[in-house]
């Protein structure tokens, strides 16, 4: 779906996550929301706030699971996602603190996969991500999953692209302070969602974009394991449409 802007396409997304939390509500179920940082879902998470101010839209039925974080990290950072995460949305809101699930950038080496496992437990134990909100990298990638990452890849620790490295450097201060791996969910992980929602803003997203889409199906752009989703949507906007 193309908006002509940014604000319109994240008003939309954040109103078919707000039907799904209340339709999931009537049901008694949780709602159980995979989410995602970067510039681009802000404008979601702003939305989402507003609801719940203005309209009482209540995340007391909410499961949250983040998609990644940098490894390592401590959540005070101010890169780190958790602090994200908590700016942009979740101390706006009633969710239960119990119910935030982000990668831990704090572990020490030898348990991340150990981590990593009871991390896809827990998705598992409530049933399943309903909905995958998410950006997209300017090599492809999804969460964390850089060029080569398989579609039956799960949460795992990774090497960040230069790439992404190079994107990330104004947050860090430098290239160099940026971290050189992170905790990501895999592509497996992602397509087990009931429904993908991936947005992307601004003509430095429009190459990508429309790789993702319209391109061959392959490891080199994860995005573009999405063509075979049953459920997933493209929000985006008329400049990162550009190249289609
Ligand atoms: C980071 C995040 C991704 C995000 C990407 C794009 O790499 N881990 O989840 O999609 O950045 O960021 P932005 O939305 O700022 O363009």
């Amino acid at each position: 779906r193309v908006f002509r802007h940014a604000t319109q396409a994240s008003q939309a997304v954040a109103q078919q996550i707000a039907a799904l939390i209340r339709t999931r509500e009537g049901e008694g179920r949780p709602c159980v929301l995979g989410l995602a940082t970067g510039s681009t879902p802000v404008g979601v998470y702003n939305a989402l706030v507003q609801m719940h101010q203005e309209e009482g839209l209540s995340f007391r039925n909410v499961v949250t699971f983040n998609l990644d974080e940098y490894y390592p990290m401590q959540p005070h950072e101010l890169q780190s996602y958790v602090r994200f995460m908590r700016e942009h949305l979740f101390d706006h809101v009633d969710i239960d603190p119990a119910n935030v699930h982000i990668p831990d950038g704090t572990l020490d080496e030898a348990s991340i996969d150990d981590y990593c496992r009871r991390y896809e437990q827990a998705i598992q134990d409530v049933g399943g991500l309903d909905l995958q909100l998410l950006g997209i990298g300017r090599t492809g990638h999804i969460g964390f999953n850089e060029p080569g990452s398989g579609r039956n890849s799960r949460t795992r620790l990774i090497t960040l692209d230069r790439m992404t490295r190079r994107d990330a450097a104004s947050d860090f201060f430098g290239d160099e302070n940026v971290p050189r791996r992170a905790i990501t969910m895999g592509v497996g992980t992602i397509l087990d969602a009931r429904q993908v929602v991936i947005m992307a803003f601004g003509e430095g997203k429009a190459r990508i974009t429309a790789e993702a889409i319209e391109g061959e199906i392959s490891s080199m752009v994860a995005a573009s394991f999405l063509q075979d989703h049953p459920s997933a949507q493209f929000f985006i906007d008329e400049a990162a449409a550009e190249a289609l």
